[in-house]
């Protein structure tokens, strides 16, 4: 029996619909790959390619897995690299540098500088496998030495890239988080020690209360949420991960919200006053420019 008329125009307007849609997205990016599945916040890289582990330096391609996101969801500071660390230095870890100048800066390690191995990741975001754009050290609430004292005796840490490629553009940032013996142990991972830096991330994140930045002042409220399963580590076995250590296999997920926010409320203030208010000085600079163009205008005529 045909389907009544009206189901048919329907399903013809329907078919247009897709045709038009599918040339105008055709149009808009002839070679985006579209294949990333959408978690809500950030893609899954495993449907894109990518993977859940690190690859740490010769190590025979394991890696150390890929356990906190910081969501895409979060409020936008979090989005740029100083919003995202200078929610890292409210749970305290990273530094906050001073040049001679007196320009302050935020660095993930002992004094800016690189001591630790570099790892990569593939995020499944069209930009491939590349390194880790930073290492953050807890620093025992010191912004300044403190992360020297973490590299020298050891504790926890986390190496930090950022899903922005055109395959998958969340802002989302990728933490694979630890805790590690000290340098004279060469940084072994401790026992358990991967699951352990999550759920200590994860623990001074969500403390009641939130937390706040000894730099800006600004605070940070944080939502927990796991993910675990197929597209995760469902199969990924202990010999991949490096040192051999396991994994419960968990990644947990946080939104950050900025609660309170001095370093915008001072500039939003700054320049409501200049608008409601404008100073004797701009005044007798606009009378001055009103002056002058009238008298330019005069000479012109
Ligand atoms: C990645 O880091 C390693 C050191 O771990 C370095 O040798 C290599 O040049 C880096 N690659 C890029 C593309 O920066
Ligand atoms: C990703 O999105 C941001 C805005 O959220 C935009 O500024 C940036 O250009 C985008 N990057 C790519 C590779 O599409
Ligand atoms: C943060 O608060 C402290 C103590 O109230 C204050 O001394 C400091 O100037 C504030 N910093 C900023 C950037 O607002
Ligand atoms: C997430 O998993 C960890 C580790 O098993 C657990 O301790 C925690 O309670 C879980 N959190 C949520 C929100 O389910
Ligand atoms: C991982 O498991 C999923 C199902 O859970 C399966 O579809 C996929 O092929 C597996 N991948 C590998 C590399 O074994």
């Amino acid at each position: 029996m045909p389907p009544p008329s009206s189901t048919r125009r329907r399903r013809a307007l329907l078919g247009l619909v897709l045709v038009a849609s599918h040339a105008s997205s055709a149009l808009a990016s002839p070679l985006a790959k579209r294949d990333a599945v959408d978690e809500g916040g950030y893609y899954n890289p495993t449907s894109n390619g990518g993977r859940w582990l690190t690859y740490a330096a010769n190590s025979g391609g394991t890696g150390e897995p890929i356990n906190v996101v910081v969501s895409g969801d979060s409020d936008e500071v979090v989005h740029t690299a100083d919003g995202f660390y200078d929610w890292s230095l409210s749970i305290n870890f990273g530094s906050y540098l001073l040049d001679s100048q007196g320009v302050g800066s935020y660095a993930g390690e002992c004094l800016g500088q690189t001591d630790g191995e570099r790892q990569a990741a593939n995020l499944g975001d069209g930009l491939g496998i590349r390194n880790q754009t930073e290492l953050y050290r807890e620093n025992f609430q010191d912004v300044t030495y403190g992360v020297c004292k973490e590299s020298a005796q050891g504790g926890y840490h986390y190496r930090i890239w950022q899903q922005v490629g055109p395959e998958a553009n969340s802002s989302a940032w990728f933490l694979a988080a630890s805790e590690e013996e000290s340098l004279s142990q060469n940084h072994m991972i401790v026992p358990n020690g991967y699951d352990l830096g999550r759920d200590e991330v994860v623990r001074r994140a969500t403390v009641a209360g939130g937390t706040t930045s000894p730099i800006t002042n600004r605070t940070y409220e944080v939502t927990a949420q796991n993910a675990s399963g197929p597209g995760y580590f469902a199969n990924v076995t202990t010999s991949e991960i490096n040192h051999g250590i396991a994994t419960d296999g968990i990644v947990a997920v946080l939104t950050v919200r900025v609660t309170s926010d001095p370093v915008t409320a001072k500039s939003i203030s700054a320049a409501s006053r200049a608008l409601a208010a404008p100073s004797a000085l701009v005044l007798a600079q606009g009378t001055a420019l009103a002056l002058f163009t009238t008298l330019a205008l005069a000479l012109l005529a």
